[in-house]
């Protein structure tokens, strides 16, 4: 499929969201500067959530934004090694009652097992078009009564 705009990646960002249940991790890669942030607002979004609180966590390495289910945001691009995983908090928080984004998951590809939904983000050209495809299934997160 593809993005041909930033309000198209945050729809998809936002349909991923919805689609999502607590516990879901979805591994996003591709580039700097790709979009993977961009999608992550459009799941706050899409949660009801405030999207202005979205920054990449590349720093802090874990941001958590306060919708329903509360989003989980990690950035892994300055992470040394998969060890450091357990540091930061990531198995803790990953599979609890939210809904996990991983920046750069394809980084430590030992986390593969672990996502629900791989997102690769690719440019397109030089305009705005970003190329994406979707691996996996959301919903097997924790079983969730309604
Ligand atoms: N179709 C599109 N989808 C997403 N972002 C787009 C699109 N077209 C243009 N952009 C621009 O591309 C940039 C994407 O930045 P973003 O921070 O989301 O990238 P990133 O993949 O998170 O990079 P990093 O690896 O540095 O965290 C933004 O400036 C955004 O406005
Ligand atoms: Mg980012």
């Amino acid at each position: 499929m593809s993005c041909p705009d930033v309000a198209a990646t945050e729809e998809l960002g936002a349909a991923i969201a919805r689609e999502a249940r607590p516990g879901d991790v979805i591994g996003l890669c591709g580039p700097l500067g790709a979009g993977k942030t961009v999608l992550v607002r459009g799941a706050v979004r899409g949660l009801g959530g405030d999207p202005a609180l979205v920054r990449s966590p590349t720093f802090t390495l874990m941001n958590v934004y306060p919708c329903v289910p509360p989003i989980h945001h990690f950035d892994l691009y300055r992470l040394a090694s998969a060890d450091d995983l357990e540091g930061i908090g990531f198995h803790e928080f990953a599979h609890a009652d939210g809904v996990s984004f991983v920046e750069w998951a394809d980084r430590f590809p030992e986390l593969g097992p672990q996502l629900s939904l791989r997102v690769d983000i690719g440019f397109a050209g030089r305009g705005e078009r970003r190329r994406v495809s979707l691996t996996g299934s959301l919903g097997k997160g924790q079983e969730q009564e309604d």
